[in-house]
């Protein structure tokens, strides 16, 4: 799979259920990051702020590559309204999920659901609403990531949460 065939991809499903528009183009990226000339591209040198490999002004949907050092941790937090698909390229990703549960006074707390570790080829889709963090485990941990909108915009306004 190369980038060009995945943009076209991404085109094309488009307008399909999301559910099977995640599925497919989450085995779709799990195919790109085995790609030669990609591979070179974000690693020599090694990107390090993210990079915009695709994005679509109409249907909205943003394609990035970024890297991380080793013991780099994003806090619990959902997407927003938006879904997303991880694909680690190289290195080695800690992942969990959490569920979110509200005391009678409306406080949120949430609780880790599954844990587990992706490496090279490995990914996973998180739907709006699901919660998740993220850790490096690796010095240059190459991540390819798929948001189907601007997730700036929903931290903006705040439907995207850290927790
Ligand atoms: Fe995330």
């Amino acid at each position: 799979m190369k980038l060009l065939e995945f943009k076209n991809t991404i085109q094309e499903v488009w307008s399909e259920s999301t559910s099977d528009k995640i599925q497919i183009l989450k085995a779709h990226m799990q195919a790109l990051v085995k790609d030669k000339d990609l591979i070179n591209q974000l690693t020599s040198p090694l990107i390090e702020d993210d990079l915009i490999l695709d994005h679509d002004e109409r249907l909205g949907y943003y394609l990035y590559a970024y890297s991380e050092g080793q013991g780099t941790y994003r806090q619990p937090h959902n997407h927003g309204n938006g879904w997303v698909i991880y694909v680690v390229l190289s290195g080695i990703m800690e992942m969990a999920t959490y569920f979110e549960t509200k005391s009678d006074d409306g406080e949120s707390h949430i609780f880790e659901k599954e844990h587990y570790l992706l490496t090279s080829g490995d990914g996973r889709a998180f739907y709006p609403g699901d919660i998740h963090h993220t850790l490096s485990l690796s010095e240059g941990t190459i991540i390819l990531r798929l948001t189907s909108i601007d997730l700036r915009g929903e931290l903006a306004i705040g439907r995207m949460k850290r927790y």
